[in-house]
């Protein structure tokens, strides 16, 4: 039985979610993290829904074989499904992520805001209701980056390849209608460790936003509903795991996690 001083599951499709642990440990520093990332089989957003069902519920039944007190699911992707996932493990407190788009939009009345993500996030139910409901305060330009967290995957946070990408999909956006983009909605948690090179390509004044704090201050809520949070003092552990058996993801993991 999972208690106070059970770690707390974190997990991706691949090393993304670390972008959201480093928010986790920042407010939350006393806790025990297992991160779990399933690299070999990513990435999920170019997959089909029952495919990335299945994927999740596998990493989600892992890390309760951990014993782990709550889940923070550090994708959007797997978070498209949430409310199935949560259906399935009623007991345990799941944590989701979604797109930053309700910030953004209320930030930028009438402009132009620009959400990067999965394909498979952007054809979601659960997307096209954040859509509707922000669509009134902002344009939403949908902007699908298959192939885009392989540079985080790969260690490749600021190359010329990457520029290259960045340049030709933000030349090819449907919908500025002739504008200027206002605001960058970072919709997949591996796009953070790239917001330098996302920034740059952009141009100056482009504000972007990511939802990892917002996802810590939840998880401290639900923690301290439930009697969960860790009353230790001094700096929890981080236990690392991969699908891959290669010894360098998590050594990337704990690179990227480090990364300013
Ligand atoms: N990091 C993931 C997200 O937030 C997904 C990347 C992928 O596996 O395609 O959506």
């Amino acid at each position: 039985m999972a208690d106070k001083y059970s770690p707390v599951g974190v997990l991706d499709s691949g090393l993304g979610g670390v972008s959201v642990l480093r928010e986790l440990v920042a407010l939350l520093p006393s806790e025990d993290y297992i991160y779990f990332g399933d690299s070999v089989n990513a990435p999920y957003g170019t997959r089909a829904d029952e495919e990335i069902i299945s994927l999740s519920m596998n990493a989600i039944e892992r890390l309760i074989g951990e014993n782990v007190k709550a889940i923070v699911v550090g994708c959007n992707t797997i978070s498209a499904n949430i409310k199935l996932l949560r259906k399935k493990y009623a007991s345990l407190p799941i944590i989701a992520t979604e797109p930053a788009v309700k910030p953004a939009a209320e930030s930028f009345p009438n402009g132009n805001v620009v959400v990067m993500a999965t394909t498979a996030t952007l054809r979601g139910k659960k997307f096209a209701e954040l859509a509707k409901r922000y669509g009134s305060a902002a344009n939403i330009i949908k902007c699908p980056c298959p192939g885009l967290m392989e540079f985080v995957e790969r260690n490749e946070t600021h190359s010329e390849d990457l520029r290259k990408y960045l340049e030709e999909k933000f030349a090819s956006l449907d919908g500025l209608n002739g504008g200027k983009i206002d605001a960058i909605v970072l919709g997949c948690t591996h796009y953070p460790f790239l917001r330098g090179m996302i920034s740059e390509v952009a141009g100056d004044g482009v504000r972007i936003f990511e939802p990892g704090a917002g996802i810590a201050r939840q998880l401290k809520r639900v923690l301290r509903a439930g009697g969960l949070l860790n009353d230790k003092t001094g700096q929890g552990k981080i236990i690392w795991q991969n699908s891959s058996p290669d010894p360098r993801m998590n050594e990337l993991g704990k690179m990227l996690l480090a990364m300013k």
